[in-house]
């Protein structure tokens, strides 16, 4: 969850809220920054935050120039708009909210009138901080455990499904209309030194292997690694003396993993199960981290990229594969949670998935590969109607499957 507080000189309101949103959950990431940002915090907003025990004399006001170019899901202005021109923020945000104050900076008298202004302002602060964090954030984070448990249940059938159940899944042989053909982003393996047929759900949408530069002897991690398709041909790289580990939140999943691997008797690759907002790593494990369409399904991507960072050795990189929009999707796509778990809805656009690896300080992003991907007809047919489905088109929407890579320095 990344939330950016604005106002004019960042030095009072903005860092103060920054201050009370940072002690309601520190997982969170929040930012503050001004339109003309002053040289230092306000030292009456420090000394009535320190009161309450929060610590922003480390601040330093910012300008909103500096965040221009990243996303966040909320911005939220603080000034008084009846008294001020707040500023509009014209980067990309899912959420914009505005929570007026007056500037406490205008109060007069003794130092302890003045105080007491700064005080009366923080504590409306955090009062209405605290509202904010208890509706609005913990609705959208209870959204994203709602999707995370979809997305989990439908894995779990896929899991038991075989690859050709899966293939012919929709409108197929088995007649299911309604639900997804997952295998439509599917990319041919079974050339792939490693490549173990009983792993192959045909859920994948490249070849992250093939562009991740993986060396003997690296420790490789395959996030949301389903049976295991992609790191049993990593495991053919990495050689007798490297490592793969898959991790996989569905416990079918890695319980398909662990029996697919004790058939063959390999002991250098683990299965555990984690999420991957949330990973069960000690910071810099690993040389390389891979995916297969599987970032598109996390709700929050800015922490999946977040956690990739910790969690990648320093001069190590990724290479994923995933699935990305080019224009908007019709909003019946987007809320549909069937087409959410079969990689459609949770994709985000290639500039916003672009940003977010270059927000989380990774260097040398590169588009390996770039595939078009067509959704079959009948498929859309079970979302949209016969004219939606033509402006659809017409829109020229597009979903791609990319392989990205980018370097830890
Ligand atoms: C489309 S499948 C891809 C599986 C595998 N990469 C392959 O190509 O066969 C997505 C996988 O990601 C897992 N997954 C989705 N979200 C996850 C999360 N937040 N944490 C861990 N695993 C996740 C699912 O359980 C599922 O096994």
């Amino acid at each position: 969850m990344r939330i950016l507080i604005l106002c004019t000189g960042n030095s009072c309101r903005s860092q103060m809220a920054e201050g009370v949103l940072r002690s309601l959950n520190p997982e969170m990431e929040i930012f503050s920054a001004g339109t003309k940002p002053e040289k230092k915090v306000n030292p009456n907003a420090v000394t009535v935050m320190r009161e309450i025990n929060m610590d922003i004399s480390s601040h330093e006001p910012t300008s909103v120039e500096a965040y221009i170019h990243q996303s966040f899901d909320f911005v939220i202005t603080v000034c008084n708009n009846a008294k001020e021109s707040c500023p509009v923020f014209t980067g990309k945000v899912k959420n914009r909210l505005h929570i007026g104050f007056d500037d406490p900076a205008d109060a007069t008298g003794t130092q302890e009138e003045v105080l007491s202004v700064y005080r009366k302002t923080r504590d409306l602060i955090k009062e209405e901080f605290t509202k904010f964090y208890n509706t609005e954030i913990k609705n959208q984070m209870e959204n994203n455990e709602h999707l995370k448990e979809i997305v989990k249940e439908k894995y779990s059938k896929i899991a038991n499904q075989s690859k050709v159940k899966n293939e012919t899944s929709c409108c197929g042989s088995t007649g299911c209309c309604g639900e997804i053909d997952y295998t439509v982003f599917s990319e041919k393996y079974d050339t792939l030194k490693g490549y173990n047929s009983e792993a192959d759900l045909g859920l994948g949408c490249g070849l992250p292997t093939e562009f991740a530069a993986i060396k003997n002897g690296n420790h490789v991690l395959d996030l949301g690694s389903g049976a295991g398709n992609d790191c049993f041909v990593a495991h053919a790289l990495v050689g007798k003396t490297g490592q793969v580990t898959g991790l996989d939140f569905t416990d079918v999943m890695i319980k398909k993993a662990i029996k697919n691997k004790e058939k063959l008797g390999f002991r250098n690759i683990d299965f555990i199960k984690g999420d991957i907002e949330n990973m069960p790593f000690e910071n810099q494990m690993f040389d390389v981290v891979i995916s297969n369409c599987v970032l598109n399904l996390v709700p929050d991507k800015q922490k999946a990229f977040s956690e990739i960072f910790r969690v990648l050795k320093n001069g190590g990189h990724f290479c994923v594969s995933d699935v990305v929009i080019k224009g908007e999707l019709p909003e019946k796509l987007k809320n549909d949670a069937e087409i959410y778990a079969g990689c459609v809805s949770g994709a985000i656009t290639i500039n916003e998935y672009l940003a977010v690896i270059e927000q989380n300080n990774f260097k040398n992003t590169h588009v390996q590969k770039e595939k078009k991907i067509d959704i079959p007809f009948e498929i859309l047919l079970n979302y949209l109607s016969l004219d939606e489905i033509e402006e659809f088109k017409n829109n020229k929407i597009g979903i791609f499957s990319i392989t990205v890579s980018a370097d830890k320095i």
